[in-house]
This record gives structure tokens, sequence and C-alpha cells, in this order.
């Protein structure tokens, strides 16, 4: 066999090892930034400053634009009352007041709530004195593992102003035609807050009682 024809062991040991290098170095050359080099750190997150009122106390958080309202009261202010379940705004574990209105706080950004005011289970009412609605939920059992409560509370409170304030009613009297508080009115609207445990009628107990203290 001539020089030129011949292809030695460690010739074709010496080239796959470099065809492997170069094979698993190309997805990570394509995850570096356009116009950085491998190994140049990374720049820093962008962050804001934000501030706002959290169960009535100002704070100025200065956050990665990218963490939750959710991540900003758990990670940021230790205040854990409010649960991570599924992040993706399914189970209603993370519901918070903002403004007077229940939304899903692992869906909205810590930096878009400039100025609001945010209330959690913490700030709903203290051991020694219980919102009427966490004292309704004590009462009549409305949890088991707890997990979802801090959600399903704060969205009970607002169910009960949502109806109170006349936002339109799902259920309608069958005679009159009018907007009623039911049962099925109060499901319906704490459909967004799911209970792996099944608490839904001592919930539901709760909630009435509540709307019967209001009326
Ligand atoms: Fe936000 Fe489930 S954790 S909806
Ligand atoms: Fe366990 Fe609702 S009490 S998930």
């Amino acid at each position: 066999m001539t020089q030129t024809n011949a292809v030695s062991r460690r010739g074709v040991i010496a080239g796959g090892a470099a065809g492997l290098a170069t094979a698993a170095a190309g997805p990570i050359a394509h995850a570096q930034s356009p116009g950085t080099s491998p190994g140049a750190p990374m720049s820093a997150p962008p962050t804001e400053t934000v501030s706002l009122t959290i169960n009535g106390k100002a704070e100025t958080l200065t956050l990665d634009t990218r963490v939750t309202l959710l991540d900003a009261l758990r990670e940021h202010l230790k205040l854990t009352g409010s649960k991570k379940g599924c992040d993706h705004g399914q189970c209603g574990a993370c519901t918070v007041l903002v403004n007077g209105r229940r939304i899903n706080s692992c869906l909205t950004l810590a930096v878009m709530h400039e100025g609001d005011k945010v209330t959690t289970i913490e700030g709903l009412g203290s051991p020694e004195q219980l919102h009427p609605m966490q004292a309704a939920f004590v009462k009549h059992d409305g949890y088991q593992c707890g997990y979802c409560t801090p959600g399903q509370i704060c969205s009970a409170v607002a169910v009960l102003d949502e109806i109170g304030a006349g936002i339109p009613s799902h259920v309608t009297d069958d005679l009159t035609g009018e907007a009623k508080f039911s049962e099925m009115e109060v499901r319906e609207r704490m459909s967004g807050n799911i209970c792996r445990c099944g608490a839904y009628s001592n919930i539901f107990e709760a909630i009435q009682e509540v709307a019967g203290e209001q009326a």
C-alpha cells in the first residue's frame, strides 16, 4: 500500500475524534449570541425597579423583568401564602387581589404593576383577626391539604365583591330573569380555582355563609 492511499488506524481515530468534537460543538456554537465568542460572559438580564403596595406596605423592588408577580411575592418578599400550583394560569392557587380584582399572579410580570395595590392571603386577615372568609373556611372545613386555600379565599372575596358590585351574573332567576346569587353562580365564578382534595361543597358553604352576612 502506497503512502497516498494509506489510511492508518491512528489517522481514522484522530479524524473521527475531530469530527465528533466539531459535531458536539455545533449546537453550543449555535446557542451563542451572534457576535459573541464561545466562553464570553453572558450579559446580565435586564432589570427594572417597580414600586407597589403589598398588603398596605410600600415596597420597591429591582427585579429581572421576567419575574412574575407570584415569584416576586414568594421569592423576593417571602410572602409564601400565595401558592404555585401549575405556573400556567390553570389552577388558581396563585390568586391575589390587584386593585381589588383577582388575578392569577403566575401570569403577570411584577414590573407591570407599578403603583398597584396587591393583597395576598397574608394581607386579608391575621391569625388573631381572621377575615370573615378565612373564618368561614375554618368553620366549614373548606380545605383538606390547604394548598389551594389561599387562592380559593382570595378568589371568594373577589367573587362576592363582583356579585355585590352587580358585575353581570351568568345565572338568572327563572321567573324574573334577574341575576341571582346561587350555588351554580358561585361555582361558575369559582371554577378557575381547582381543589385537588375536592373540598368544593365545604368551600361553597363558607362562601354562602359570608354572602349571607353581607346581604
Ligand atoms: Fe397560577 Fe396555577 S399557579 S394558576
Ligand atoms: Fe387540597 Fe384544595 S384543599 S387542593
